[in-house]
Order: structure tokens, then sequence, then C-alpha cells
């Protein structure tokens, strides 16, 4: 009963050899550098030297100043958040031209070690949303710095052209400035990863039609591009010919997906933390037409022109604001690719919303932060929390609370493929989960006694459960407003489920200890979780 069990972890021994072979660890006092790990399509973030979930919360996008940041950390603590995700405004770091000012990083490195959580610092550079609204004043007032690009009508476009040499020449430097100064100033990688520009692309246009732009468009698609296509065969021709009615589009996705990539290799040449890009979403299931949503971004259908556009970005991030599950899912397992690790980087983080962490946590995610987490109480029209005070960071602090003493064994078990999660929907208030030789039963709404009966339901469709799966017949399981049962998944072997042993307890130091066992009430009709943080170690035979 005392003995703390350590689960049997092959990929623990992978990741060291990994991480070794690759000589990322830094010299003799240092923390490895984190890095990412991918294994049969699988992906896990190493933070000093083991899997790290992202358990995090993103400030609100004018968060990032002294006067306001004692409002985020206050925000973090009440969400419990691990990590802290956080603009570094280029107008604010590089204030006059060439002469950069570190100031707000070196807080922000500060705080988050007195806070104890990492950070994940967001460049608003050339691009926040698709326009250009963060470059300095001093670029602002030259506009042959910045030039906007130009929509079909021939008016200018309220978005920074990709086309443009002196706008990337001056983004690279700033970049490469901020990671060389992470470099120097951050031996401990309190930040963990960058997040490169914010939701690049453009609102309201396809693409660019400058004359530069026709010039280009009117060219052969590079070479590189249609190899990484697997369409060679279309050599010498240009974008129409080779991709017809999604020509302006694709474009489009190149041009800034080759802007951004060559930002996130001048940055990564200084220092080479994992870098991502977020998105802007279009709908993945009804897969609208181009203009309908910020083109040019790293959306689900130009996926793999950013991979060959982009190498030096490592992640392509879904920012999921979608509140049904059908598309939220769909998104998840768009993103989720052998060759791209599943991150949520901005999400919602209301009492539903936050259902979803343990669905992206299943599908192997290496992160989730909802958005918005400081000064609650903006009002309907803005994204984040909307009621004021810490109770609205509750349904986040909810996930987090039970997931951060065991972040590294959930990383883990998810890099495995071990981890299974029901969301609860208002029209499945009972589902299933398949576990091998085993299925898990899982009903929502308030804990009953006795069976047969039909689940009631929560108010909201705010349940959820995440197990873990360790072995043949034994689980790690949490969930929240939900009853969990396991039965044999085949019928015709005549066996029953018999709970050889349930144990509640916590994660300490890499060891489940149990608190106590449970049984009789607690056991005789399945689990029934509440709202308290429980996580449960179940060992099932049969009779
Ligand atoms: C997505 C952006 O990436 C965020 O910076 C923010 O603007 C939200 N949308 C909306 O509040």
């Amino acid at each position: 009963m005392n003995r703390p069990f350590r689960p049997a972890l092959d990929g623990v021994a992978f990741i060291a050899a990994v991480a070794s072979a690759c000589c990322l660890c830094a010299q003799a006092g240092e923390s490895p550098l984190p890095h990412l790990v991918s294994k049969d399509g699988r992906h896990a973030l190493i933070v000093d030297g083991a899997p790290f979930l992202i358990l995090g919360a993103q400030s609100h996008n004018s968060s990032a100043w002294p006067a306001t940041l004692p409002a985020v950390w206050s925000a973090i603590e009440a969400a419990q958040a691990n990590t802290l995700e956080v603009p570094v405004y280029w107008e604010q770091f590089e204030p006059e031209q060439g002469r950069f000012d570190p100031a707000i990083v070196d807080q922000l490195l500060l705080g988050a070690r007195e806070h104890k959580v990492r950070l994940v610092l967001l460049w608003f550079g050339t691009w926040k949303n698709g326009s250009s609204h963060y470059l300095p004043m001093w670029m602002k007032r030259q506009t042959g710095l910045c030039p906007l690009i130009i929509g079909k009508d021939g008016r200018r476009v309220d978005s920074p052209s990709p086309h443009s040499a002196a706008l990337l020449e001056a983004d690279i430097r700033a970049f490469r400035e901020l990671m060389r100064h992470l470099r120097e100033a951050d031996p401990r990688h309190t930040a963990i990863m960058v997040q490169v520009e914010n939701e690049p692309g453009s609102w309201n246009t396809v693409r660019d039609y400058s004359p530069v732009a026709q010039k280009l468009f009117a060219a052969p698609v590079p070479v590189e591009l249609l190899t990484a296509l697997g369409r060679e065969g279309r050599a010498g021709g240009d974008w129409t010919a080779v991709f017809g009615s999604d020509a302006d589009e694709f474009f489009h996705a190149w041009s800034v997906a080759r802007f951004v990539g060559q930002v996130a290799a001048a940055g990564k040449a200084e220092y080479p933390l994992p870098l991502y890009v977020n998105a802007a979403l279009r709908d993945p299931i009804s897969r609208p037409a181009a203009g309908s949503y910020e083109s040019g971004g790293a959306t689900d259908n130009v996926l793999d022109i950013w991979k060959a556009a982009a190498p030096a970005v490592d992640v392509l991030a879904p920012d999921i604001y979608m509140s049904d599950t059908a598309r939220y899912m769909r998104v998840m397992d768009l993103y989720g690719r052998p060759d791209n690790a599943l991150l949520v980087p901005e999400t919602i983080g209301s009492a539903a919303g936050t259902r979803y962490c343990y669905a992206a946590l299943a599908r192997g995610a290496i992160g989730w932060s909802p958005f918005g987490v400081d000064s609650p109480g903006r009002g309907a029209g803005a994204a984040g929390p909307t009621q004021a005070g810490d109770a609205a960071l509750d349904p986040i602090a909810i996930n987090f609370r039970v997931l951060n003493p065991m972040m590294r064994e959930v990383a883990q078990w998810g890099f495995e493929g071990r981890l299974h999660a029901a969301v609860e929907e208002r029209d499945a208030r009972q589902q299933t989960l398949a576990l091998g030789r085993w299925q898990a039963a899982v009903t929502f709404g308030p804990p009953t006694f006795g069976f047969g009966k039909a689940p009631k339901g929560n108010p909201d469709p705010v349940g959820r459960v995440l197990v873990a799966q360790l072995g043949e017949s034994e689980f790690m399981v949490t969930g929240y407003l939900c009853r969990v049962d396991f039965k044999v998944a085949d019928p015709a072997s005549g066996s029953q489920r018999e709970f050889l042993r349930v144990e509640e307890g916590s994660f300490e130091g890499g060891a489940f200890r149990p608190a106590r066992i449970w049984n009789g009430d607690e056991t005789d009709w399945g689990l029934n979780f509440g709202s308290a943080p429980q996580v449960l170690r179940v060992q099932l035979g049969t009779f």
C-alpha cells in the first residue's frame, strides 16, 4: 500500500539517449536546452531533460508592461498555470532604430522564476493578427520600410507585404537580437518556446496584388515547393497552372511562410529554442472559400506549404476559439501530425471550453493554453474570462490543479500514446473508451448510486475524464463530474470486471503515493468523480 508506484516508462531512456546524442546539454551548471523529440508519429517537448506539458495561460495583448504585469502574475497563480505565454512587442523592444531595450524580457524572466513558472514568448513583430500594428513608430513613419499589400481592387490592405526585403531585414535583425539576448540572459531556460509573429497572414484579401507580387505570381512555382508537395512533374508551371483555383491562396501562404521562416531561421541560429507559429483558423468542417478567413497563415489546407517554406518553424499551432466539439476535435486532428506536434497556444478558458484540455492531452498535445487570463471583466467582446475576479479562472484551475503534480507523467504518457479522454456532450452523456481488453464506460452528471439509471448530464456540458493506460489492466484515472466504470471488452468471454484495487493518491517526485483505497460505496457503482481533484490508480481483474 505504501509502495510508491513508478510507471514503467520506456520512453525516458529513449529521451535521455536522444538528448545526449544530440549534445543538447548546455555547459555545466546550465540546464539542457528545451527541444522537441518525435517517435512513432508522436512528440514531446523536453524541458530540463524530461517531457514537459505546457499547462499555459496567455496574457491579454497589451499586458507585457511593468504596470500591468502584477495582474498577469496574479492571474497565473489563480489559474495554477505552469507557463505564461506573453508578448514581446517590436515597438517596445526596438524603440529607436538599432537600439534594443530588453528590460521587459529581463523582467519577465525574473518574474517567471519568482513565480516558478516557465515562459513562452510571443514575438509581436511584422504580423499581429494579419496587420503590422506592433511595428516601432520609427518604422511606421518610414512607409518605405513597411509597405502594405495591395488588394485586387488596387486599394491598400492593412497587412504588411511579405515581399518587402527591407521589412524582412529589419524583422530579422530585431528577432535575432531577441534570441541573442535570451541566450545570454536565460541560461536556466525559463523561456522554453518562442512564437514567431502572431497569426501571420492577411484579412480582407486572399493575397497581395502589388506589381512585385504579380510578377512573382506569374513566375514558375519554386521547385523546392513542388518537390515538397510531390509535384515535381509540374516544374516550370506558374502558380495558376499548377494550383488552379487554389493558386492565389497558396501563393500567399508560400510568401508569408517564406518571410516568417527566414525570421525564425535567423533567430534559431542565435539560440535554437523550439519555435512555433500560431494560426487563425478556417472552419475545418465546412472548409469555406478563401477570402472568408485569414489568408496566408497556417490554416489546415496549407500546412504542407508552411512546412516546406519555413523548416525552422518547429510547430504550426492552431488558436482554437471554436466552441463546438466536432470542430474543436477536427482542428486538433488536423494539426497533430507525425511532422507537427499538437500545441494549442490560445483557446477558450470557459467552464465548457476547459473540458477540451483533456481531449488535447489524449491526442498527445505538448501544451494547451487559454487566452486572456489577466484583467478579467473586459466584457463579452474580448476573448478571455468575462467575469471579474479570480473565480473566473476556476475552470482553468480545476484542470491544472489535478494535472500539475503529475505533469511530467502525463507528458510522458501522451508521448507514448497511453492517454484517452471523453468530454461531455448534451447529446452524449454516455460514452465508451476502447482500452484493449477493457472498455471504460463514462457517464456524465451528478454521481448516483445504483446501475441502470440514465445519466442526467450536468446542467452545462462540462464533464470530462482522462485515462492513462499503464498496463493491460492498470490505469490512472481522473475525472470531473462524471462516473467511470470498466467492463471486459469481449462480452463473449463471460468474464466480469472486478476492482482488484482502486487507490486514490497523488504524484510526488515522479512516484504515485496512495493515500487511501476506495471500496464499498466508492466503487460499488463505478468510480464517481465530483469537482474535487482526484487521481485514482485502478487495477482490474475478472471473476
Ligand atoms: C487571436 C490572437 O492571436 C490574440 O492575440 C488575440 O487577438 C485573440 N485572437 C482575440 O482576443
